[in-house]
């Protein structure tokens, strides 16, 4: 295959016009547009849009096994495909919890038979994630696990904590965390603010955050593992992340688009399309977090795609379950709000949901260069178009970004080489 008038980004960030020649699923050459073609294959003809890697989401749920009305795992990886992703890591929150090399074999088993995106499977850090008993650590690793994680939940006892980090540093993997004290958050929707206030709720304070993160900075100092910060939302965790980066310590970090787009002042109403975990919080957090993923103390860009029903969402605001939907708006939203208004450079956006997730967590993938896999994502830069839920490839209707008019729309993705997603 040979991928024709491709924009790639070059060495400086500055466009330019390249052939892709694409042989075993494998990018065998780059070409010079000047350059003579004698290849024979499938010819795609790429004039005018952009060719970058395939994304990568390092969070994300698919919900199977047990919440199938929410999502499966073909339909998941459907959507990320839509959404121009490759590779995608879910989370161990499903029924029953990934907490067993069986669960971990299911996930990777329904990720062949639908055939569309790379899915790489957390495991759990404890049985059943409810914090009491650490899971066979050495078992899930060998199943294919690539990490541990109790995301939905924070893990509450520091002690369990500590000894998770220790032995996930002696097989030489990552802790991945969800943080969020319990005892802060009894009861609430929304984060502490104006919103809060105006409909007299009980708000999520920082804090409840950027504790577990500080202490789980120092298990990790203490212990020698790589510590992930899932979806950092406040300011006060940016501060703890770059202070503990500056001194050595082994802690990555993401940060999901709807952090860097919306604070709680947005919020329109009573409406749990705008309900997720960590909640929308200030603007001075949202402008931390801008500032964080600019510096590199926030690595990587994650969707945390957390599609429910609308039955479920339709419980309102105190009652829902929290998430939205994230692979089919995270491109375009990021890419309108930031590149097409000047304030960041198209490389950037491209390295933090590539190039960077990829070195994190050691895959090869996430480069545009002869040798790499061909996991390659085309993008319509131009074409502006709203975003329409009822479209969406996931099952999953639920985003407070509906209506939103956005540039960036991937149009084609390749997985390996092959077609996984083609609006052209
Ligand atoms: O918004 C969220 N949705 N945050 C979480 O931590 C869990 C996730 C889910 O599973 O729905
Ligand atoms: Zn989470
Ligand atoms: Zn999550």
């Amino acid at each position: 295959m040979i991928i024709k008038n491709a924009s790639v980004l070059g060495q400086e960030g500055v466009l330019e016009r390249k052939h892709i020649v694409v042989l075993d699923g494998v990018i065998s050459k780059i070409l010079d547009a000047a350059e003579a073609l004698d290849e024979a294959g499938e010819i795609i003809e790429a004039e005018g849009k952009l060719l970058i890697p395939g994304l990568i989401d390092m969070h994300v749920h698919l919900r199977e096994p047990g919440f199938e009305h929410k999502e499966t795992i073909e339909t998941g990886a459907r959507s990320a495909a839509k959404g121009g992703f490759t590779t995608i890591a879910c989370m161990p929150n499903t029924r029953p919890v990934t907490d067993s090399a069986e669960i971990v074999q299911l996930v990777k088993d329904k990720a062949r038979e639908a055939g569309l995106v790379k899915v790489l499977p957390y495991a759990a850090i404890t049985k059943n994630e409810l914090g009491l008993e650490l899971t066979d650590f050495a078992a899930l690793k060998e199943a294919g696990a690539i990490g541990f994680t109790d995301d939905g939940v924070g893990v509450q006892s520091a002690q369990m904590m500590k000894d998770a980090m220790k032995l996930a540093a002696g097989l030489d993997m990552p802790v991945i965390a969800h943080c969020e004290d319990n005892s802060l958050v009894e009861g609430c929707a929304v984060a502490e603010g104006t919103f809060a206030d105006k409909h007299g709720l009980k708000g999520i304070p920082n804090e409840s955050e950027a504790i577990h993160v500080g202490r789980d900075i120092l298990l990790s100092e203490a212990t020698g593992v790589h510590y992930h910060v899932c979806h950092v939302s406040t300011e006060q965790s940016v501060r703890l992340i770059r202070q503990a980066k500056q001194i050595g310590i082994k802690v990555t970090a993401e940060v999901c688009p709807h952090h860097l787009l919306l604070s709680e002042e947005d919020i329109p109403g009573m409406d749990a399309n705008w309900k997720m975990n960590p909640p929308l919080r200030s603007r001075r957090d949202v402008e931390a977090c801008i500032e964080g993923l600019l510096d590199g103390t926030l690595d990587i860009i994650v969707t945390d795609h957390a599609p429910h029903s609308a039955e479920e969402k339709a419980k309102g605001m105190q009652l829902a379950p929290f998430g939205i939907v994230g692979f089919e708006t995270a491109f375009p939203l990021l890419y309108t709000a930031f590149v097409a208004t000047g304030k960041w450079d198209l490389s950037l956006l491209v390295q933090r949901m590539t190039a960077d997730p990829a070195r994190v967590f050691r895959l090869n993938t996430g480069s545009l260069a002869v040798g790499a896999p061909a996991d390659l994502t085309l993008i319509d830069l131009n074409e502006e178009k709203e975003v329409d839920p009822a479209t969406f490839a996931s099952k999953g209707r639920n985003t407070p970004f509906g209506g939103w008019k956005l540039k960036g729309w991937p149009v084609k993705t390749w997985v390996d080489g092959r077609a996984v997603w083609s609006e052209v």
